[in-house]
């Protein structure tokens, strides 16, 4: 069985594009691979959260992760720095690791133009601290998107160079895993590009109905069409493809209709988009609310999740332990 990982950092609330987009996938994923889904506390540091703030993000990611039904019975529900062989591997990956390199990564340049007071070595290093998560586990496939292609190509590079340095097959070359051509895209409600944490142009999961209603009625659109069967600009297109994804095909269809005869009513159309968003996040969001007010609960998944976590990454540092030369006399 293929082993698949994915990792996601807590710098925010799940919002409907990730919902749609990757956690719908990681459902269906974790009954048909071997997945290990894990919160990227560490990598977080990077951006030197107050401690309040750090264990707040992860709180809230475990709850949302668990609300949106993965099964840590089913999958490995795991936060990253429960497990200590992550820092050690990463030390180990981090001794072939050029400057050149991670110096050269996209993530890296990009970062530093943003935030040019804080460059750390952890910004550096942070391809290699992915490559540990990865190989940690030795996964075969990472469900990621087209913005972290290139770190999981240095993954593939540390994995590469570590087989051939010690003349082993030990790492496999983890790929990304793809969900095939109906890749869902939920746009944003400003009109304009894809749903995003830091857009502000998002529907988050544990929004309440009024805040949610409020978004929508604000969202970008039109004074509307003057001829029938134009082809929609952008932002109102991007609001049927939100509609297409919440709401059932005969209310799709009706929007649809009215807007090829001119007919369109935004105002209508917003209040009833908003209604369907409601539907799908309540019941998401009365879990959440449940998962966050029960920190028994919070722990004893976070202690199954790291023992069965430990489990596989100490198998993997024994290894590469012996295979470095670190061997008892
Ligand atoms: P964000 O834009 O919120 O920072 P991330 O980059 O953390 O999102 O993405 C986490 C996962 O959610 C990725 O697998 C990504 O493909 C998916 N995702 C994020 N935004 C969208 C979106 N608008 N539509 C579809 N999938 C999305
Ligand atoms: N870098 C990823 C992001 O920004 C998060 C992440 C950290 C990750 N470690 C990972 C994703 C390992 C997949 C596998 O979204």
């Amino acid at each position: 069985m293929d082993i698949v990982l994915s990792g996601i950092r807590p710098t925010g609330k799940l919002h409907l594009g990730n919902y749609f987009g990757a956690m719908k996938n990681f459902l269906k994923m974790q009954h048909e691979n071997n997945c290990y889904f894990f919160i990227a506390d560490y990598h977080s540091l990077t951006t030197h959260p107050t401690p309040a703030d750090l264990h707040g993000s992860v709180k809230q990611v475990l709850a949302e992760y668990l609300a949106c039904g993965l099964d840590p019975e089913v999958a490995t529900l795991y936060i990253q720095s429960d497990v200590p062989e992550i820092p050690e591997l990463y030390l180990l990956l981090n001794m072939n690791a050029y400057m050149g390199e991670l110096e050269r990564c996209t993530s890296f340049k990009d970062t530093i133009r943003k935030q040019p007071d804080n460059v750390n070595a952890g910004l550096l290093t942070y391809p290699t601290l992915m490559a540990a998560d990865i190989l940690i586990h030795r996964s075969h496939k990472v469900p990621v998107g087209k913005d972290q292609e290139q770190h999981l190509e240095m993954t593939r590079t540390f994995a590469n160079r570590f087989n051939r340095m010690y003349n082993v097959e030990y790492f496999p070359e983890p790929v990304a895993y793809n969900f095939g051509e109906k890749l869902v895209k939920v746009p944003g409600l400003d009109g304009t590009g894809k749903m995003g944490k830091s857009e502000g142009n998002g529907v988050f999961l544990a929004d309440d109905p009024d805040t949610i209603r409020k978004k929508v009625m604000k969202a970008v659109s039109d004074s509307g069409p003057t001829e029938p069967n134009q082809p929609k600009p952008e932002a109102i297109e991007n609001l049927f493809s939100i509609m297409r994804i919440v709401s059932t095909p005969d209310t799709y269809t009706f929007f649809d209709e009215k807007y090829n005869t001119c007919q369109v009513r935004y105002g209508d159309m917003k209040k009833q988009l908003a209604e369907d968003i409601i539907k799908v996040t309540t019941p998401v969001r009365e879990k959440i609310e449940g998962y966050l007010a029960d920190n028994a609960y919070l722990r004893k998944v976070a202690r199954l999740g790291a023992e069965k976590a430990r489990e596989s990454a100490s198998k993997t540092i024994k290894e590469v332990r012996s295979i470095i030369g670190f061997k008892e006399f």
